[in-house]
């Protein structure tokens, strides 16, 4: 791969897309985005941008996916739905489009001549884990059908591997910090909007250990999976990307931390029981090992920037970010029209 790849990024105007597509832009890639646009497009700024070209259109629909792929190198597949409740509100709909439209996905741009398929899994294939620490050697134990289906996904993908047909996934931790598409139904930056809108921050469960990464050092490790010559011995594997295990309350207790100086406040903590048992923790060291990769920021780095984003007034045209729509998957669908574009949408 070369600085001048041509890369597709399905599901690119979303919260990782928003920040990712800027980085490979930056890094002298061209950039098709193929997304539904389901939510506010976080690329709205770079559409001046002469590299890039965005496409809206279903990665269900043949015809634009076959389209999409001519010229591409590599294609980056974030494109899904994106968390557990999500997934549940319609589980036929959202099985179309996490799982049933990869086989066509991935062998159509492995005919077209792409060379590389970096699949964006998630650590949540882990499930309930005894192991103290998780490495890829581990068994996927998945607890939801959102995490068994992205597993099942890393399958469909790893099978086509060859030569000429480079594939990884990668198994990111929560995601954590601000994007142009902000979501706020992610642990740490939940917790800090909370924080900000309500004054306090309430724990559901708290022991369960939510590994986390910070979105620059994601969309870094993309972009260097994109460039890089070769995937070598990591061709047809998986790669965990967490940069710390805490648990849930210590996660808050940081929150608290960052808010209470930057604001010069004292937020309380409350704890509420949940039945959101997930618990595992990553071993990251094959991502350190294999492609000298290191994380440059920390989860107080993303806690500090939502807080200079809502200082700087940025969610100033919410009336409570806590509730508003744009900023939370469940509610988008919910109060959208995208359960109707969903189910509308073409089936593979
Ligand atoms: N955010 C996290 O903490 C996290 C952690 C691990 C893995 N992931 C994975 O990373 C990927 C991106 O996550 P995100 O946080 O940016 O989510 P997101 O919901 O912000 O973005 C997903 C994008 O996919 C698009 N999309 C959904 N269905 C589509 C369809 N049928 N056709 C075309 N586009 C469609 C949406 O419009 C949206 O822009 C997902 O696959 C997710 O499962 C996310």
């Amino acid at each position: 791969m070369t600085e001048h790849s041509t890369i597709l990024v399905t599901g690119g105007s979303g919260y990782i897309g928003a920040q990712l597509v800027p980085k490979l832009l930056a890094a002298g890639c061209g950039v098709r985005v193929l997304d539904a646009q389901f939510f506010p497009n976080g690329l709205d700024r770079l559409l001046e941008n002469r590299r890039l070209e965005v496409v809206r259109g279903d990665i269900r629909d043949k015809p634009i996916v076959e389209d999409s792929l001519r010229g591409i190198d590599t294609v980056i597949h974030l494109a899904a739905v994106a968390n557990d409740p999500s997934f549940n509100l319609d589980p036929e709909v959202s099985r179309s489009i996490n799982i049933d439209c990869l086989p066509h996905l991935a062998r159509s741009a492995k005919r077209s001549g792409c060379q590389r398929f970096i699949y964006a899994s998630s650590a949540s294939v882990y499930g309930i884990n005894a192991e103290p620490v998780v490495d890829e050697t581990q068994p996927c134990m998945p607890v939801t059908d959102y995490s068994r289906y992205k597993a099942e996904g890393e399958k469909i993908v790893f099978d086509l591997t060859d030569s000429s047909f480079e594939t990884v996934a990668v198994r990111a931790a929560t995601v954590c910090g601000w994007s142009p598409r902000q979501r706020f139904d992610l642990t740490v930056n939940m917790l800090t909007a909370s924080a900000l809108a309500r004054g306090q921050i309430t724990v559901f469960g708290g022991d369960q250990f939510r590994p986390s990464v910070h979105i620059g050092d994601l969309c870094r490790l993309y972009t260097v999976l994109a460039q890089r010559d070769s995937l070598d011995t990591l061709s047809g594997r998986a790669i965990n990307v967490g940069y710390t295990n805490h648990t849930v309350s210590e996660i808050a207790t940081q929150v608290k931390d960052v808010v209470d100086s930057y604001f010069n406040v004292n937020v309380p903590i409350s704890t509420t029981a949940t039945d959101d048992v997930r618990s595992y923790r990553l071993d990251s060291r094959l991502m350190r090992e294999e492609l000298g990769f290191n994380f440059v920021y920390a989860i107080r780095d993303a806690i500090l920037e939502i807080c200079d984003r809502w200082q700087s007034g940025w969610f100033n045209d919410s009336a409570d970010v806590l509730t508003d729509p744009r900023y939370h998957n469940l509610l988008n669908i919910r109060v959208g029209d995208w359960s109707y574009a969903l189910r509308s949408g073409p089936s593979c």
